[in-house]
């Protein structure tokens, strides 16, 4: 993608009209990797156009699998899977390739892949991932900044206690165990809406998982896994966006094709702030934002069904426009502020200190020149730019790009004033 791309966006104007929510983004990534696992061509539909999805596309290739896209849907054929090398280059572009471990190391008995460095959001360890590998069986050497796992036949299925309920962790474990040579019980495992997504298909392609989106997971393992068709669950993280910029602007939009049982967290917040939302149960939702909101008092990020982290900072952006303050306790990165300073630049009042934040809501924002420097914060300052009066411009719209489809063309139908020069 071309990083000299910047936003140019004219605030002030109210979000109204109907936004048909994407794919999910932290779906259809372990579902790629799930792939590599079934003996044959998988079908995924509704797969959002993002550049990590593109990134995951190659690592496939990079196996021997054949990717093929058209439009929504993405077609797998993993007959010839061969490789077992995740490529450096695509590793530092996108961390979370880690979930290819899994199902590499599953279908191949190897996998080698370097550290995924530290990102825009921390540290981010694999700790919780390696060890689980190597109580199933794999023996994980790490030398000059790679990670070398083999087994010696199947992996072996374990009893894995998660000391915290991670979700990479919890996908990899799930991929691993799916043909690993008995029960895998996975504890304190994570129970986020796409991990149940990944098991639904890993069982389409006749894996045995039972308690996907409970804290207890397990996994009979089998022999093999044929290969099945699925269609990727809506993106509650996008649809949440979406609806932070109908909040701060006072617009009023009709989400299509979301599942708002995966919101229900946000949502509350919202409508405590003053908003209206009312599901009519066919994947529409109705919401309206008040002119000015009521500040929550406290947001605390949690493991789902908690407040996601990932919409921690487009809801900030909404509370700098709001009446009162709010205090954010970002529990689970341990770096997930960086959009703090740039949302200072546009009139917020905000102080930020380790993984606390406090905004005092201000009666409006000015536009001004903005840097993204990762995917949800980057969103936030979409969020903030369109509440501000004036002109904003954002670089770094290459982090946007991983995580929303068209930003631009979504926003733009819904009244915004903005383009991508
Ligand atoms: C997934 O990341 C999502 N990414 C993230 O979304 C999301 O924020 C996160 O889950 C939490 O919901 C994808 O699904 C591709 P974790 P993941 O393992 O799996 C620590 C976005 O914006 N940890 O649950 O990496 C870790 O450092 C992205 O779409 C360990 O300490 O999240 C972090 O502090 C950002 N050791 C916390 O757990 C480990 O071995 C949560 O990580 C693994 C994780």
């Amino acid at each position: 993608m071309d990083n000299r791309q910047k936003l140019i966006i004219n605030g002030g104007r109210r979000i109204e009209g109907e936004i048909t929510v994407q794919g999910a983004k932290n779906s259809v990534l372990p579902l790629l990797s799930a792939c590599v696992l079934a003996h044959g061509e998988c079908v995924l539909h509704n797969c959002p156009q993002l550049t990590d999805v593109d990134a995951a596309c190659r690592i496939l290739s990079c196996l021997g699998c054949r990717c093929v896209r058209d439009g929504g849907t993405i077609c797998v054929d993993s007959s010839a899977v061969s490789g077992y090398e995740i490529p450096d280059d695509l590793m530092r572009e996108m961390r979370s390739s880690i979930m290819f471990l899994g199902s590499v190391l599953g279908r191949t008995g190897r996998c080698r892949l370097s550290f995924p460095g530290g990102c825009e959001l921390g540290a981010r360890p694999i700790d919780l991932h390696i060890s689980a590998m190597r109580q199933m069986g794999a023996v994980i050497t790490e030398e000059h900044g790679y990670i070398l796992c083999s087994t010696e036949g199947r992996l072996h299925g374990a009893r894995i206690m998660l000391s915290f309920p991670s979700v990479g962790a919890t996908e990899n474990i799930m991929l691993a165990a799916a043909t690993a040579d008995g029960m895998t019980e996975i504890h304190n495992a994570a129970g986020e809406p796409e991990i149940r997504d990944l098991a639904e298909f890993l069982n389409k392609c006749g894996a045995e998982i039972s308690g996907a989106g409970s804290s207890v997971i397990r996994i009979e393992g089998v022999e093999r896994l044929h290969p099945a068709e699925h269609s990727v669950i809506p993106d509650r993280i996008a649809a949440g966006t979406y609806l932070c910029c109908a909040a701060a602007t006072g617009g009023e939009v009709i989400l299509s094709r979301c599942r708002t049982e995966d919101m229900t967290a946000f949502l509350n917040v919202l409508e405590s702030m003053g908003c209206r939302a009312y599901s009519y149960g066919d994947g529409k939702l109705y919401f309206s934002g008040k002119r000015r909101l009521t500040a929550p008092p406290m947001i605390r990020t949690m493991p789902y069904p908690g407040f996601p982290t990932d919409i921690q900072a487009p809801i900030m952006a909404v509370t700098t426009v709001a009446q009162g303050t709010s205090v954010f306790v970002e529990t689970i990165f341990d770096n997930r502020y960086r959009h703090v300073s740039e949302l200072v630049r546009l009139g917020a009042s905000i102080k930020a200190e380790g993984r606390v934040a406090v905004t005092e809501g201000v009666q409006s924002l000015t536009g001004a020149k903005l840097c993204a420097k990762e995917l949800r914060g980057g969103a936030a300052l979409v969020v903030a730019a369109l509440a501000a009066e004036g002109t904003s411009e954002i670089v770094g719209v290459n982090y946007i790009d991983r995580g929303y489809e068209n930003i631009e063309k979504t926003l733009r139908q819904a009244g915004a004033d903005i383009k991508r020069v």
